[in-house]
């Protein structure tokens, strides 16, 4: 039965293509598959109330730059004798998309491999199957040359990170875009790279990717910054940039035999317990210290990081940030990096910060502005003290470390 009325299916689809006159530039062999393939709402079933459309609009396929490798340069695994009905299970059009990855990496195999390294990709791996592959950014059927320069509202991360995208359009950078110059203002890519996309709060490469273009900056801080060095690592540059921003410590936790971050790669999330403990066993009471936190000062959200204004708005009052009790300080995380590469963190309750309590193994870390973070003295106190106040501890850890709500996805949800 299935055969005959896909017989039908294709002399419709026949007549359809000979009206188009572009279509002509297609081999024989393709012009077969797209019998079929040209019929808009042609799906496949895949159970459970999904299908798969099976539309290819051949016109655009013969104009794009994979137009003479043919169907089968990228569907070698479609045998024509067979084919169709050779009953491929295929699980979520998602899952068909992203394993089609690897048609794309046999020939582009540096972009793969680039492409493989990044927080994408890791993200794909963790089982987060919204992170983009090729064809998210590129299409699949009617990829163009790189050439035809992307406008403004359909640049590929947009469609995923639609907030950042519009803090972004409205900075001083996505302002200036189209402005013409000796240098052109940076889109998401100029900064994060297509790629090898990195996790955005881990390592140097944003701040490398702004003093690459802008490298006269270390020297205009130092005419009026001290310790120009130490603030541009430990503040971010959008924390003065974006100067309406809200602000956060992020408290890193560093191995300090091998200098890097702390992570937990085990896949579970760390709930405030698992912290607990983790915090504890590096630190136990005697022992040489084996864990070293480092503070970082950066802006609170993703969307805001990107609200970067004129210099002239920048902040630069000294006060902002060095006063008793400077708002920038009020909100305080601990970070550990999760599975995907991206950090975990973890936000302690104000109170904390209003009400240390010392002990002596604290002088082991070093926290910036541990002055006047006491955050760590009162996690050791409260940890110390844990085995005498079960109850009381278990309460004050619950509300002293919880996973901040925001960290949920940000991307790719199919449902927004
Ligand atoms: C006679 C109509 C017809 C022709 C000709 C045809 N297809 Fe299909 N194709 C289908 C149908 C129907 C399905 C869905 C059922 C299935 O998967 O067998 C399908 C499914 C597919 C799929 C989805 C994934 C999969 O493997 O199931 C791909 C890819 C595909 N075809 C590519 C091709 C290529 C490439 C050619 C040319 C070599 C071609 N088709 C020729 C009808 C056709
Ligand atoms: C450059 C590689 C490439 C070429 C060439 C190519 N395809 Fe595909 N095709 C893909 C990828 C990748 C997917 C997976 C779906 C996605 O990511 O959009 C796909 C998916 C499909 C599907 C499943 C439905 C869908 O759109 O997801 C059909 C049917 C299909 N291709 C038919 C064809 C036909 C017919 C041709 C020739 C006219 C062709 N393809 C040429 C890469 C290619
Ligand atoms: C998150 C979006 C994104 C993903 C995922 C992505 N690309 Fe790209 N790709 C881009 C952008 C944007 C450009 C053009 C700008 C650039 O290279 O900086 C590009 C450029 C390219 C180019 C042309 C580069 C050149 O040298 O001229 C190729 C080829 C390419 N990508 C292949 C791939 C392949 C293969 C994959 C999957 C393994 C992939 N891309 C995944 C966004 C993406
Ligand atoms: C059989 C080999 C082959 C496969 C498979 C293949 N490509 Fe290509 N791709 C090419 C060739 C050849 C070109 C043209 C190169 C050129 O003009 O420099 C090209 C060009 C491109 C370009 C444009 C590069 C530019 O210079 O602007 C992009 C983007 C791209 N491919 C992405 C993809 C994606 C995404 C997939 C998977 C859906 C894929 N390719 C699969 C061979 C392939
Ligand atoms: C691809 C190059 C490029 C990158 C990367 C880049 N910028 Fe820029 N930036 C520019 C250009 C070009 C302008 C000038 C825009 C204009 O014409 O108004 C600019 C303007 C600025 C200004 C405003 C200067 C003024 O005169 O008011 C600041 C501040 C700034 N950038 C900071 C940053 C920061 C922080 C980063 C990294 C997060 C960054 N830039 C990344 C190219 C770049
Ligand atoms: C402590 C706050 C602070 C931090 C951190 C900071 N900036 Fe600035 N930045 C400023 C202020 C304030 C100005 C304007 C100075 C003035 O009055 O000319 C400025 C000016 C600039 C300018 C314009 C320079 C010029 O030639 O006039 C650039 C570009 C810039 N910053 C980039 C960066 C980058 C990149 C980073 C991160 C590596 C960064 N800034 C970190 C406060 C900061
Ligand atoms: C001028 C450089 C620059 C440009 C352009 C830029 N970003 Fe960013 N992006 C940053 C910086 C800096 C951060 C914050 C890093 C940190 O926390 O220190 C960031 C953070 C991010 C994050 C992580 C957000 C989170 O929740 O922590 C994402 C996602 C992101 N950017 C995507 C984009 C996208 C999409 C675009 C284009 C619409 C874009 N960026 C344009 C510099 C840039
Ligand atoms: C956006 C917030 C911010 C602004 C604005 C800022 N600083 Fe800082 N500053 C920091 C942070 C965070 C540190 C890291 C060390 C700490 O707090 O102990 C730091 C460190 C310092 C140090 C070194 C302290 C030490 O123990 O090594 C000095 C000195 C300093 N700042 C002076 C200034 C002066 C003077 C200005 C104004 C011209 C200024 N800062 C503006 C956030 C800021
Ligand atoms: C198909 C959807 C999709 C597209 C398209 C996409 N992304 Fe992403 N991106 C994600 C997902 C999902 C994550 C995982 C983290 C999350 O959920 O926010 C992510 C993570 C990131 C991160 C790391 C965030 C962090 O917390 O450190 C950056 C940076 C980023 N993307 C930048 C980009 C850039 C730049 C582009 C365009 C070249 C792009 N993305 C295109 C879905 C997408």
């Amino acid at each position: 039965m299935k055969f005959t009325h896909q017989l039908l299916l294709a002399a419709a689809a026949v007549a359809a293509l000979s009206a188009v006159p572009a279509a002509a530039a297609l081999s024989e062999d393709d012009k077969g598959c797209l019998a079929c393939h040209s019929q808009e709402g042609l799906k496949k079933n895949l159970g459970k109330g999904e299908t798969l459309s099976l539309h290819v609009a051949g016109e655009e396929f013969a104009k794009s730059v994979h137009g003479e490798l043919g169907c089968i340069g990228c569907h070698a695994d479609v045998d024509s004798k067979k084919h169709p009905g050779s009953g491929r299970k295929i699980a979520s059009a998602r899952e068909y998309a992203v394993a089609k990855v690897e048609a794309c990496s046999q020939c582009h195999e540096d972009k793969a491999k680039l492409f493989q390294g990044s927080v994408h990709a890791t993200t794909l791996r963790t089982g987060n199957l919204w992170a983009p592959v090729c064809t998210d950014c590129h299409g699949s059927h009617a990829v163009r040359a790189k050439a035809a320069p992307e406008p403004m509202n359909g640049i590929s991360c947009r469609k995923c990170h639609d907030e950042i995208f519009d803090a972004y359009a409205g900075s001083m950078h996505g302002l200036a875009r189209g402005k013409a110059g000796p240098v052109k203002a940076p889109i998401c890519v100029d900064c994060h790279r297509a790629h090898d996309v990195s996790p955005a709060s881990t390592g140097t490469r944003l701040r490398d990717a702004c003093l690459g273009c802008h490298a006269g900056a270390l020297a205009a801080h130092e005419k009026w910054l001290p310790n120009t060095k130490t603030h541009l690592e430990v503040v971010a540059c959008p924390a003065c940039h974006a100067p309406a921003s809200q602000k956060r410590v992020d408290l890193r936790l560093y191995d300090p035999a091998t200098k890097q971050r702390m992570s937990d790669e085990s896949g579970r999330s760390l709930d405030a317990k698992a912290l607990w403990d983790l915090l504890r066993g590096v630190n136990r009471e005697g022992a040489p210290a084996r864990a070293t936190l480092i503070g970082r000062l950066e802006v609170r959200t993703g969307a805001e990081s990107h609200l970067l204004s004129a210099k002239s708005k920048a902040i630069k009052d000294c006060v902002t940030c060095h006063k008793q009790g400077a708002d920038a300080f009020q909100n305080v995380t601990i970070s550990i990096i999760g599975p995907d590469g991206r950090p975990v963190r973890y936000e302690a309750q104000k109170d904390v910060l209003n009400n240390p309590a010392s002990v002596e193994s604290v002088s082991d870390f070093y926290v910036i502005g541990g002055t006047r973070i006491k955050l760590l003295d009162a996690l050791l106190a409260l940890a110390l003290a844990a085995g005498v106040l079960v109850p009381i501890g278990h309460l004050l850890l619950r509300k002293l470390l919880r996973r901040k709500p925001t960290e949920r996805p940000q991307g790719g949800n199919p449902t927004r």
